[in-house]
Formats: structure tokens, sequence, C-alpha cells
């Protein structure tokens, strides 16, 4: 830690309650490095068993972002942005993933047990592909789940387990480095907005995406103007959706 924790808890206080949806960005001031540097930190958010499953792509150039935006709709966040990501699901890249983190376990860690026993290597190189490998009519997917069910009669047992929950999944994951996106933008002084009012077929064909990958998310880049951000942030009070247990 660079900064005692008291600072470090007021700064991201700070960037937390800076973060708005920004729907009108700054015409005359913008910093794209705000971008390179909140990209690299949004690649270091968690993932699913670390499967990293997703991609980030940048559009910046006219053309390509005048498109996008026609895609999402027109919206005035999407009109007014200097660049936008899109962040991209890729459940379909499980394999190279999952063989990426084995070599990556047998090189720097060994066959040493690293989840519950189960050594890391076994984790990646047999209950991930067992995990992932689903095909189109769901077969697997329905045999897996009768599993997890049968096992759940006299364990804990997880139940997420067929092609829509893996998708589930690599969204969950996508979604998490979409925020650390947000957030460091704040950091370095700029603004964003998340949209997911988009064609997605189109948004794929844009970026010739392959049929199984899925667009999480669109997100704008700028600096606000006044006028961007809608209104006084609305939450539902905090003692309606925190339960304590
Ligand atoms: C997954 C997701 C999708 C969203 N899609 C849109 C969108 O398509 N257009 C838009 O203007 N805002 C969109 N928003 C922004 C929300 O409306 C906004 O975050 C919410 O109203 C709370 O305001 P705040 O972010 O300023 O606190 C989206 C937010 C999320 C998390």
């Amino acid at each position: 830690m660079i900064v005692d924790e008291k600072t470090q808890s007021e700064c991201f206080e700070n960037i937390v309650q800076t973060r708005r949806a920004v729907r009108k960005f700054n015409p005359d001031d913008y910093n794209p490095d705000a971008v390179t540097k909140s990209l690299a930190r949004a690649h270091l958010a968690p993932s699913s068993s670390n499967m990293q499953l997703w991609e980030f792509y940048r559009v910046s150039s006219p053309n390509k972002m005048k498109e996008l935006s026609r895609y999402c709709m027109g919206q005035n966040t999407t009109e007014t942005a200097r660049e936008m990501i899109v962040i991209v699901a890729r459940p379909d890249l499980w394999r190279q993933r999952a063989k990426s983190n084995y070599d990556f376990v047998k090189t720097n860690l060994g066959d040493r047990p690293a989840f519950k026993g189960r050594s890391a290597l076994s984790y990646y190189g047999k209950l991930m592909p067992m995990l992932y490998n689903n095909d189109i009519l769901g077969i697997r997917g329905g045999i897996k789940m009768l599993v997890a069910w049968v096992i759940g009669l006299k364990r804990p047992m997880v139940r997420q387990v067929n092609g829509t929950d893996i998708r589930i999944v690599a969204h969950k994951s996508a979604a998490l480095a979409a925020q650390t996106f947000m957030l460091s933008m704040v950091a370095e002084g700029h603004d964003t907005c998340p949209v997911e009012g988009f064609d997605s077929v189109r948004v794929k064909k844009l970026l010739q995406l392959p049929r199984k990958a899925e667009i999480n998310m669109v997100i704008t880049c700028g600096k606000r103007m006044p006028e961007g951000i809608y209104g006084p942030r609305f939450r539902i009070p905090l003692d309606e959706v925190v339960f304590p247990i």
C-alpha cells in the first residue's frame, strides 16, 4: 500500500461518489491515456476460476464510432462519446483459457493442491473442461444438472453447471471488469456510461465477432459536461436491500 488506510478509504469514497452515468461529454477535453490505463486495470479484475473469458474492444475511429452509436440507438451518451469500449463475454474461449491457466500453474506452482485438495492442474485439465464443454442441444448440461442434483441430495453441490450457467458466469466476470474500468476512469479524471441498449447482432457484426461471443456492455468514455448528469442520484434505501443474517 502506498498511502495510509484513511487516505485510501477517502480516495475510494470519492471515486465511487463521483462516478455517474454521463450522457453528454465534453467535445474539447479528453485524454485517451485514461482509457489505456483503465483497460490495464480492468484486466486485473477477478474472474471465475481466473478463466478471463472476456475481451475489450476499443472503438475510436470516427466512422466506427458513428456506426456503433447508431447500433446503440443513437443515445446521447454514445453520440457525444470520445471513445467507446465494448466489453465482450467469450464463453467459447474456455479451451484456450483453461490451457493458459494450466500452463501457468505447471510452470509456477507444480502439482500442489490448490482447490480443496484438488491439484490446480487437474482443476484446469479435467474439471474446467467437464464444466465448460457443452453441446448445442444441451444434453451434456442436462446430464450435469441431474448429476449435481443427485449429489446435492447428500452434500452441498454447485448447481450452475449447464451451458446457460456458463454464459452467465462469463458475463458476471466481464461486468466486474467493466466496473473496474469505470471506476478507474474516474480516478483518471474522466467519465463513462455503461450502455446495454444496443443491437447486439449489429454490434457483433461491426466487431467481426464469432457467433458464440456475446456483448456484455458498451462503455462510453469522455469528460462530463454539467448537463451530462441527468439529475440527483436515486437509490433504494440501504436498509431495504441489505439484510443482516
Ligand atoms: C448494465 C447497465 C446498462 C445500462 N444501460 C444504459 C443505457 O443503455 N443507456 C443509458 O443512458 N444508461 C444506461 N445505464 C446507466 C444507468 O441508467 C445508471 O447507471 C443508473 O441510472 C444509475 O445512475 P448512476 O450510474 O449515475 O449512479 C446502464 C447501467 C448498467 C449498469
